[in-house]
């Protein structure tokens, strides 16, 4: 079954909204490695690996369904942030952000009634789901660490503990290829 082309416009936008989500991360990582939260750095460099796999797994969607990839430039990424509070909530923007993109790539393929897509899409949802829900919590128990060095120290460390590829993220790892 051939493609619809607005469905394939679309998917091709989502892996230039993948790898913008990726770069966005990397600056993010980048930022906190000029800082002493290394755990930080550590847990924004692995979000934007995943993030670089979610682009493939788009890509590699594209070229198995025999659909045209296109790719366009990536735009440069916001370097400067307060704190550490003031990355998380600007994370968790982007990632309410392609949530919406997601839904409305859903609702593209229902319409067409692509139910390939759907499954696809609906492997994104459930992830975007989990993604938002690491960072609201990370977000709550930053705003109760507050300035406290001691207490963002100790989020720090547990940033960096964070599985590399947690998540849903792994899997996208193994099947983007
Ligand atoms: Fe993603
Ligand atoms: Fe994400």
């Amino acid at each position: 079954m051939t493609l619809n082309s607005k469905l394939t416009k679309l998917l091709n936008e989502q892996i230039n909204n993948e790898m913008s989500s990726s770069y966005v991360y990397l600056a993010m990582a980048a930022w906190f490695e000029q800082t002493p939260y290394a755990g930080f750095a550590q847990w924004m460099f692995t979000q934007s690996r995943e993030e670089t796999m979610h682009a493939l797994k788009f890509y590699q969607y594209l070229a198995d369904r025999d659909a045209k990839v296109e790719l366009e430039p990536i735009a440069k990424p916001k370097a400067d942030f307060k704190s550490p509070l003031d990355v998380f909530q600007q994370s968790l923007k982007q990632e309410e952000k392609v949530t919406q993109q997601i839904n409305d790539l859903y609702e593209v393929a229902e319409q067409v009634k692509d139910h390939a897509s759907k499954n696809l899409l609906l492997w994104f949802l459930n992830e975007q789901m989990e993604e938002e829900k690491i960072v609201r919590d990370m977000l709550d128990r930053l705003k109760l660490a507050g300035n406290d060095p001691a207490s963002l120290l100790v989020l720090d460390r547990e940033a960096g503990s964070r599985p590399a590829g947690g998540g849903g993220g792994a899997d996208a790892g193994r099947t983007a290829r």
